[in-house]
């Protein structure tokens, strides 16, 4: 099959398809304090409506789609739909990005329906610290849910969403959470999605990360595998896990972007931070499939070059990152 390219040559193979908005966490970088909008019940696509998506996005030349949220794992039926989507013949990954609270019971029927890893989001491993930036969570559930996981074989990468003066502090002890076992950790620069007020301060620096991880560890830099996202990662002498480092908005990944967003509501976009977006609906409803494959592709024909974010000003209409998956 031909690939799937944009109008600047890049190759999109990546389809993030978020099936809920809903989430059992409010993490504070994820959306406002007061609360969120929630999308109606009855605007939210049938697993019918999310699997046609799924199938012509896969006939055009995507061949890995990642499952997020808000929670993925509060919808019901989550499970039966995983299953259904790994039989797709052509889609070589089937992803999950999670929380973590649900996976201790979950982690088993996940891994018999075929999805093949997990990111899970953790940004402390203080259980004070863990509840604030959650507002709610309880860190025993996440950390029994990732032993569940590992238990099941599945290989994890842990996002840790770094905020200076919140828990930029536990960098290290994150780090050593890769020296003990054979998990990956990422650092995730803080992007101010809901543009909270002072944002610029939370930010620390994908090189500040790294100059602090250097003091103890010696990091040997690895090739980029195929399908990877935009992390770029580290092998840490000595150990068997490996550290990643993601930098939105101190330098960004664009020119290599090779993916594309469906919201739970069906709205398809060509960047986390742009405007352009299209509502699948109308194609999903008509029935028709080619309609589908070429609204699929206008979005991919239409991506923005890159975000225009910077550490210092953000220019996007704030949003919630639970809506659009992260
Ligand atoms: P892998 O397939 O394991 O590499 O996963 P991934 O990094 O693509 O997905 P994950 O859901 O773990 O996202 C990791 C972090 O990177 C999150 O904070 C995302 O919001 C951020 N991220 C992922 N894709 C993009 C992107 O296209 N643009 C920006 N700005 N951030 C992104
Ligand atoms: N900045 C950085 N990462 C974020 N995520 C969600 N919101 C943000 C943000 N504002 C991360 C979550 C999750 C992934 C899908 O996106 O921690 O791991
Ligand atoms: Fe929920 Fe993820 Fe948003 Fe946290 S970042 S509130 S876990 S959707």
């Amino acid at each position: 099959m031909k690939p799937l390219q944009d109008s600047i040559g890049r190759t999109i193979n990546y389809l993030r398809l978020s099936v809920t908005d809903r989430c059992n966490l409010r993490c504070r970088y994820c959306m406002p304090e007061e609360g969120i909008g929630k999308i109606a019940h009855g605007e939210i696509l049938s697993y019918e409506e999310l699997y046609r998506i799924a199938q012509v996005a896969v006939a055009i030349g995507i061949d890995k789609i990642r499952i997020t949220g808000g929670e993925p794992l509060v919808r019901k039926g989550i499970v039966s739909f995983l299953q259904h989507l790994a039989e797709i013949p052509g889609l070589k990954q089937l992803v999950l990005t999670t929380n973590g609270v649900l996976l201790e019971k979950m982690a088993a029927d996940l891994s018999l329906a075929g999805v093949q890893r997990l990111n899970i989001s953790l940004d402390s491993l203080d259980p004070k610290t863990f509840a604030q930036i959650s507002r709610c969570g309880d860190l025993a559930r996440v950390l029994a849910g990732i032993e569940a996981a590992q238990s099941c074989g599945f290989p994890i990468k842990l996002n840790m969403v770094v905020m200076r003066g919140i828990n930029d502090h536990e960098i290290l002890d994150f780090a050593t959470l890769a020296t003990s076992s054979a998990i990956t950790v990422r650092f995730i620069e803080y992007m101010p999605a809901i543009r909270e007020h002072g944002w610029q301060q939370l930010v620390l620096p994908g090189s500040e990360i790294l100059a602090r991880l250097e003091q103890r560890l010696t990091l040997i830099p690895l090739e980029q595998a195929e399908m990877a996202g935009p992390a770029r990662n580290f092998r840490i002498a000595g150990a068997s896990g490996t550290l990643g480092v993601i930098t939105p908005v101190s330098h960004h990944f664009c020119s290599e972007c090779n993916r594309i967003r469906v919201t739970a509501s069906g709205t398809v976009k060509g960047c986390l931070f742009a405007g352009s977006q299209i509502d699948l609906k109308p194609s999903l409803r008509s029935g028709s499939d080619l309609l589908l494959a070429q609204t699929l592709g206008a979005i991919v024909d239409t991506k923005p070059v890159r975000h225009q974010m910077t550490p210092d000003e953000c220019h996007h209409q704030a949003f919630n990152m639970s809506s659009i998956g992260g």
